[in-house]
């Protein structure tokens, strides 16, 4: 299969595009605006494998697009701006790539005649007390970036409504895993503890995530593309979840780091207190989660212990700056 992966220089997209290439034979282009969080890097070990190209553009481009879709048997788009906390700082760049960039994906696919799987999130669904949400429940975006994802499909149910595309999506509960940006909770504490730096964690830090190892994310997606029927929508969450002060205790202990290091800031604004998904329609096309979360956090907080090269750059970059604007403290003042 040829596919064209939209924003797979990120973190889940780079570990589905390794997918494809290793355990299928694709022959895979990405197309990636490389953003603070895409780097060529993420794809290093697979530059060399048979018909894998790289186009450096952002979705909204639509002749790069155009150009990048040619001979493709179907387009995945991870592509996004993808989080929260900087969707509320500067929303932005969130619906230019969720609103527009989407809509160029979708004309370009339309006119291809190609199946089409977009990938969103349970946060689309809003927060929860109890129970979980199923793919016909309610969108009750809270934030900037769930609103525009939420829009985003939207636009893409519209296209097969409306034209016929061949349209599919997939919602994912929180990724966990090798190559996420150290932004997001888990890899942002993996590496404070490794460093000996403050551990932040939002308001009581009584929220609970479902969680899901970004390799079983990826092989819902692969799922999905193959099976699933369009114009449909498929739940893909984790077989975990966890309150995050529990979550953060798990990783001081892998680590063995000291609990000192707790430190609770102020909490996000509009913060969702719990996300849970039902994945029973998925799992009826014979897929299922093959990680448990304790075993996904061993594995990913080794994954960070053994590749320094991989983060050591981002810690000394763009980051630091976007740190203390979050934090109010400097990486490493301890
Ligand atoms: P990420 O931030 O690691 O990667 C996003 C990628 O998209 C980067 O490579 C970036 O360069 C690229 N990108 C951004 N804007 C672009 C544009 N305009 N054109 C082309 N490329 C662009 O994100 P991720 O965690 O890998 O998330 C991938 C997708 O999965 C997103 O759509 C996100 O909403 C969804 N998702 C993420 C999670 C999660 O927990 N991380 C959960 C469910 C769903
Ligand atoms: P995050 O990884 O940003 O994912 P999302 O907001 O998409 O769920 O955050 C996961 C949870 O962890 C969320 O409840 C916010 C919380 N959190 C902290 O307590 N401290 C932090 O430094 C970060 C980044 C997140």
């Amino acid at each position: 299969m040829k596919l064209l992966v939209c924003g797979g220089a990120g973190f889940i997209g780079s570990n589905f595009v390794r997918q494809r290439i290793t355990d299928h034979g694709d022959a895979v282009t990405v197309l990636d605006k490389l953003t603070y969080a895409g780097r060529e890097e993420n794809l290093a070990d697979l530059r060399d494998a048979d018909g894998f190209a790289f186009v450096h553009a952002g979705i909204e481009d639509a002749g790069a697009v155009a150009e990048a879709i040619a001979g493709a048997d179907a387009v995945v788009n991870f592509a996004a701006e993808t989080h929260v906390d900087r969707s509320i700082a500067e929303p932005d760049a969130f619906i230019t790539t969720h609103a527009f960039g989407t809509f160029v994906l979708l004309e370009a696919a339309r006119e291809h005649g190609v199946r089409y799987v977009q990938v969103s999130t349970d946060e689309v669904y809003g927060s929860i007390e109890e129970g979980s949400f199923t793919e016909s429940s309610p969108l009750q975006p809270s934030s900037p970036y769930s609103a525009t994802k939420a829009g985003a499909d939207l636009l893409v149910a519209s296209y097969h409504h409306t034209y016929g595309l061949e349209s599919l999506i997939c919602r994912g509960s929180n990724n966990y895993g090798p190559y996420q940006y150290p932004e997001k909770l888990i890899p942002l504490i993996v590496l404070n503890a490794l460093h000996g730096d403050p551990l932040p964690v939002y308001g009581d830090g009584q929220q609970v995530r479902n969680w899901i190892y970004v390799e079983d994310f990826a092989r819902g997606i692969g799922h999905v593309l193959a099976h699933g029927a369009p114009g449909e929508t498929y739940n893909v969450g984790g077989p975990d979840e966890a309150v995050n002060l529990d979550v953060v205790r798990r990783i001081i202990d892998l680590v063995g780091a000291s609990e000192d290091l707790i430190s609770y800031v102020t909490d996000r604004p509009g913060h969702d207190r719990r996300y849970s998904l039902g994945s029973e329609k998925v799992r009826a096309l014979g897929w299922e989660a093959q990680v448990r979360f304790d075993e996904g956090l061993e594995r990913t907080v080794a994954w960070y212990r053994d590749n320094g090269a991989w983060w050591e750059p981002i810690r000394s970059g763009e980051y630091r700056a976007y740190y203390e604007r979050q934090y109010g403290r400097a990486l490493g003042d301890g």
